[in-house]
């Protein structure tokens, strides 16, 4: 029986499968970082962090005032591995999370702030700045 199903692959296909892994891993935690959100402008974004108030529930470095404590600091989120403990920090969900983020994660304590896609564009622009 065992015999039957025993012929093993050579080790090397293995080996090529767990190394082509690694680069898809390699790739997805790269593209957050230093690719730019399509449409996005950070420089507009910080503006827009300001306008929405996003500081008076997070800590979000250069943008002034916002030093809030009821949602988690928004330091280095270009490094975050999960946006919210939900979904895994790429841009099209980050987009998604600043204009609905109850789309994601019904009953969280951030509210749907009726931000456009537009504008969730130029947030998160700007969040990926923060390394
Ligand atoms: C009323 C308070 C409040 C406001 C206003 C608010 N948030 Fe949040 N935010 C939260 C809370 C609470 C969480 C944590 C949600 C969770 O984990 O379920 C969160 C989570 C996040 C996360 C994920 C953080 C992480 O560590 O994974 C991001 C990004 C974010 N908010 C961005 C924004 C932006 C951008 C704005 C303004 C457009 C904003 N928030 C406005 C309360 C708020």
């Amino acid at each position: 029986m065992g015999k039957r199903h025993g012929t093993r692959r050579p080790l090397g296909i293995a080996f090529a499968a767990s190394l082509a892994a690694a680069a898809l891993v390699g790739g997805c935690d790269r593209s957050p970082k230093g690719i730019p959100v399509p449409g996005g402008d950070p420089d507009r974004g910080k503006v827009a962090i300001a306008d929405y108030g996003c500081g008076a529930c997070h800590v979000i470095p250069g943008v002034r005032g916002a030093h809030g404590m009821v949602g988690p600091p928004l330091t280095q989120f270009a490094r975050r591995a999960y946006i919210a403990g939900e979904a895994p920090n790429t841009t099209r969900a980050l987009v998604q999370w600043i204009s609905s983020p109850q789309s994601i994660e019904p009953g969280t304590a951030m509210p749907n702030l009726g931000i456009s896609d537009a504008r969730a564009r130029d947030i998160a622009a700007y969040l990926y700045t923060l390394r």
